[in-house]
């Protein structure tokens, strides 16, 4: 523990600005220092250092804090690091007690060895023809093995004893450094003849080593340092400390599988790419990259491997993400890994993967519904039971609790349940969900019995209450996110919405009528018809917060493209099939006072119920089926 008394005097002696203007451009205005936001892009400077508070404030991304907190942030170190490095500059020494000394020796002593042991391989490297054609042949540049210091371990039995003469190699810290072995009172080299990759810290200092055989089918294909006081393989991530500027210019981290994924990325303009050390990734990965970026990349090979990875990250994230972050997962084909990817397709395939990422919440239903169902989708009431019993802990460790809010409406989709009913199974509490007014009291039931194509819409609220409110909250969403679908479903809101029985359908339909009233004017094109276009026609408008709203939450969700439309053909046709229910339900009661009914006009009613129906059968499980066909063909 350091006292709280040095870190107010490391505080009152340290400038802000001048630890702020090592990092970032800082342009004197006023009484603050200005300058382009290192936490989140943009191009006019919103983020003020103020000296007399000795605060930093970004008024675009609200990202704010002191200078221990800016390091922390920027450059990923802890609180404790943060004050030694403020401490540093100053010259004065962080007091710890004996026992933290004693670890700071040993580990210095550890960093040290490992650091030598690093360049060595590296010399080592360069000297061996068979290791060059070795990474050559894997599209390895020299730039990227001099950028990651890859290196070579000799083959040799004590090849360290090069660097480490005399009594060195007989320090037991060597061993303890995870590179020497010692057994039968033998000690030999723990890597020989590997290609090294060495991990380092976010100080940039080398804790420990993966080590790739060249021979082909040689087991194990990685070697990896021991865990030791430096090295912790549930806190590190190979090419953090290379990635963490590359993570903030560009506002996302991604992580990958393996080793040569990174440097293979890095090579591909990925700068920002990190992986977990051949263990699954844990809450305290997930912290240390929301701490550089609020939006994280998950990549995973396309196996039975990569989903068990894969949900292992879901596990950890839900339990750190926070509502103004994201999370996505990129499921790669069948036997496929980053580095395959981008050398057989170039960079740009896996940029196409990013786009089409699941977001966190879509990836949390169709992972829990994969494992229920092995792809077949939802058929039974005991499966959906099943679904929400896997989904009760993930839920319960969230604590963001306007994502846990939409995750349970999905989640709630494809169970078929009630959002309630889902949050009361699995012990969360949700937060009030707007309420649906009174519907309007509409008459003349039936009033167009007409034999149209389709069925008329009877002119009685049967599509209100929660199941339905939630169905045209989403429909609402969709359409503010996606304003052309007002064109292009202009049917359908038409159809289903003119007499508008609650304050979505009205929301939907004012919605409507501004595209329409656009899209007549001259030199219409469909790309102004903008999100922000229609908003800026709402300011002031009681309904501009509630649309902001969905907006924003929608940005947070990223749904795909073509699901947030399917979803949008499904909602359509839940509402009419509601309508069509009520209808037949009328027209079978007059039959039954013996009333005369148009029978052929009931049989078409029934028809299109029936095809209705068919095209919603286990949406859940079409949906599921949708997500995967389009990321397989995408
Ligand atoms: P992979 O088997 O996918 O290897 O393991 P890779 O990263 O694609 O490596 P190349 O392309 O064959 O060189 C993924 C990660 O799992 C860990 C390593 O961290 C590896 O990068 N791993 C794998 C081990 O720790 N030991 C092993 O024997 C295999
Ligand atoms: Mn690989």
């Amino acid at each position: 523990m350091i006292p709280e008394s040095f870190i107010e005097e490391v505080l009152s002696r340290t400038d802000i600005v001048q630890v702020i203007g090592r990092y970032v451009k800082l342009q004197h205005k006023g009484s603050n220092w200005m300058a382009c936001c290192p936490f989140h892009k943009e191009k006019t400077p919103s983020f003020a250092v103020n000296p007399s508070k000795q605060f930093f404030k970004c008024f675009g991304c609200g990202e704010h804090g002191t200078a221990i907190t800016f390091l922390m942030k920027f450059k990923g170190l802890s609180f404790p690091e943060a004050i030694k490095e403020l401490a540093d500059d100053l010259g004065m020494e962080v007091p710890e007690d004996r026992q933290a000394k004693i670890r700071q020796a040993r580990a210095k002593t550890l960093t040290d060895y490992l650091a030598q042991a690093a360049d060595f391989y590296h010399q080592t490297l360069f000297h061996d023809r068979h290791a060059i054609e070795y990474l050559k042949g894997r599209g390895i540049t020299e730039e990227t093995v001099n950028k990651f210091q890859l290196g070579l371990s000799p083959d040799a039995w004590q090849g360290l004893e090069a660097i480490f003469k005399d009594k060195a190699y007989d320090d037991p810290k060597l061993e303890e450094s995870g590179l020497v072995i010692a057994k039968d009172g033998h000690r030999y080299d723990r890597f020989r003849s590997r290609v090294m990759y060495p991990i380092r810290n976010p100080r940039g200092q080398v804790i420990g080593f993966g080590a790739r055989t060249m021979a082909p089918g040689e087991e194990p294909k990685y070697l990896n340092s021991p865990e030791t006081p430096v090295y912790h393989k549930s806190q590190e991530l190979y090419g953090l400390y290379e990635a963490r500027d590359a993570i903030h210019k560009k506002g996302r981290a991604i992580v990958c599988e393996g080793y040569m994924d990174v440097i293979q990325m890095s090579q591909g303009g990925f700068l920002e790419t990190v992986a977990a050390l051949g263990t699954s990734i844990t809450p305290e990965h997930v912290k240390k990259l929301f701490q550089l970026s609020d939006h994280v990349y998950f990549s995973f090979d396309g196996d039975a491997a990569g989903f068990k990875a894969a949900r292992r990250a879901m596990e950890s994230t839900l339990s750190i993400i926070t509502d103004t972050q994201t999370a996505h997962f990129v499921l790669l084909p069948q036997d496929e890994d980053p580095d395959s990817l981008i050398k057989s397709q170039g960079p740009e395939a896996f940029e196409a993967q990013l786009r089409s990422a699941f977001p966190l919440s879509k990836f949390f239903v169709m992972d829990i519904v994969r494992e229920v169902s092995q792809g077949q989708g939802l058929r039974t009431a005991e499966e959906r039971a099943q679904a929400v019993a896997i989904a009760k802990p993930l839920l319960q460790r969230m604590t963001a609790h306007a994502l846990r809010q939409l995750l349970v409406q999905e989640f709630a989709a494809a169970v078929r349940m009630e959002p309630a009913e889902v949050a009361s199974l699995c012990g969360v509490t949700l937060l009030d969900v707007p309420q649906t007014k009174p519907a309007k009291a509409l008459s003349g039931y039936g009033r167009d019995t007409k034999q149209g194509e389709r069925s008329k819409r009877p002119v009685r609220p049967v599509t209100t209450g929660p199941v339905f409110t939630n169905i045209k909250r989403r429909l609402l969403q969709c359409f503010v996110t996606h304003p052309s679908w007002l064109i292009k479903y202009s049917d359908q809101i038409e159809y289903e919405m003119l007499d508008t029985v609650d304050e979505w359908e009205e929301a939907i339909v004012r919605l409507w009528h501004l595209a329409q009233d656009h899209s007549k004017g001259e030199g219409f094109e469909e790309s102004k018809l903008t999100t922000g276009y229609l908003l800026s026609f709402m300011q002031g408008d009681p309904l501009y917060n509630r649309l902001a709203d969905l907006a924003s939450e929608e940005e947070v969700l990223q749904t795909p493209e073509a699901v947030a439309e399917f979803e949008i053909k499904c909602a359509f046709l839940k509402l009419e099939k509601a309508q069509l229910d009520a209808q037949i339900a009328e027209l079978l009661s007059m039959e039954e006072r013996g009333e005369p009914v148009e029978s052929q006009y009931l049989e078409r009613l029934f028809k299109r119920r029936q095809d209705i129906h068919r095209s919603l059968i286990d949406e859940s499980s079409q949906a599921v089926d949708f997500v995967l066909d389009s990321r397989l063909s995408g």
